[in-house]
């Protein structure tokens, strides 16, 4: 039985070139194909999906698992004819926890430390002295409380920011002030200087970097969003940088990707982005988790990190 990447991959595409390399490397008895050459569809036991085209799933009557190569499965759920009964399972890995961990961190430091005025200073030549906030003064609001924003929330407060975090369900972390459910949203972003969107996207969450949750922020709040594009609303961000509610922002999903040209995003001055790179996860450990995932699928043993489809993630 066969393995089929399906993800719309170009040719010079490096990560998944090194990652198809590691799959064979670690399992060279694999059988494994590349969309859009499956060959016979009954073959096709497991799919690794990465923003795969839509309708496709159904075509492989003999498919027992779906394994999204990102955190996260929205695309995957999208497909209208995507068997009922077929586990999806999400990736996790320490590596991408810690790459999460890095840009996060490095993007509140930047903010807290000031370092974009000091780069405009730096263009003009200017040397200024600009008081920055304590770390202990500087409270850091997580969206999410999952893999990625537990460790993320840990890491801060280690570095002694204040931290909050917010979550569907209740939680409890040792040095993290805890919100959850709707009805705490205002009262968890009321003190954060910085945001940070490590949420799913669902119909819940889609939209909610909005209008009405920076009027919740302090003034001259930061966001960071590394969840996905459809949790903000654009235009609400332009009218928040616009007025000050929001000091600047720094970007690494969007609603298209990859951005178009004329987006004005690429030269706000106060938005800092990049393309969907805070944590792809090293291909060589991916690889090898992936095969493990496999052995345990073919063996009959229980899987990690199955998605809710119910909670769509
Ligand atoms: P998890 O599934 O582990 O965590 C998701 C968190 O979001 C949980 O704490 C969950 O609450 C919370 N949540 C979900 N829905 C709601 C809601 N309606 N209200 C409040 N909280 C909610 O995901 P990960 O931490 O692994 O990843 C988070 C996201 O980060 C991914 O879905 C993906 O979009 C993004 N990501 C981006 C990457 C990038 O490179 N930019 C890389 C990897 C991930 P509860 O705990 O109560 O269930
Ligand atoms: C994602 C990922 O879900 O890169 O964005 O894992």
């Amino acid at each position: 039985m066969a393995v089929l990447i399906l993800a719309e991959i170009e040719p010079t595409d490096a990560w998944f070139t090194l990652f198809i390399a590691q799959l064979k490397k670690n399992e060279p008895n694999l059988d494994l194909r590349v969309w859009p050459e499956y060959g016979q569809p009954e073959e096709i036991e497991i799919v690794l999906a990465w923003w795969p085209p839509l309708g496709v799933m159904q075509k492989f009557p003999n498919l027992k698992l779906i394994i999204s190569l990102g955190a996260s499965v929205d695309r995957i759920l999208l497909d209208p004819d995507l068997p009922d009964s077929i586990p999806i399972v999400r990736l996790v890995s320490e590596g991408k926890t810690g790459q999460m961990t890095e840009y996060v961190t490095l993007a509140v430091l930047l903010f807290q430390r000031r370092l974009l005025e000091y780069q405009t200073l730096q263009r003009s030549q200017r040397w200024q002295y600009l008081p920055a906030p304590d770390a202990i003064a500087f409270t850091v609001g997580i969206l999410g409380l999952g893999v990625l924003g537990s460790t993320v929330a840990k890491n801060l407060a280690a570095m002694r920011f204040p931290v909050r975090g917010w979550s569907r369900t209740p939680k409890e972390i040792v040095g993290v002030e805890c919100f959850h459910g709707r009805e705490q949203f205002e009262l968890f972003l009321g003190k954060c200087r910085a945001i940070i969107c490590l949420l799913p996207i669902t119909p819940q969450t889609e939209g909610i970097l909005c209008h009405d949750s920076f009027a919740a922020l302090p003034t001259g709040a930061y966001l960071i969003n590394v969840g996905r594009g459809k949790h903000l609303v654009e235009a609400d961000l332009l009218s928040a940088l616009d007025s000050g509610q929001i000091a600047a922002a720094c970007l690494d999903v969007f609603h298209t990707e990859p951005l178009a040209p004329d987006h004005p995003f690429w030269s706000h001055p106060r938005i800092i982005l990049t393309p969907h790179i805070a944590a792809p996860g090293q291909p060589d450990e991916l690889a090898a988790h992936i095969i493990e995932t496999i052995k345990l699928s073919r063996s009959g043993r229980p899987l990690e990190y199955i998605i809710d489809r119910n909670q769509g993630y």
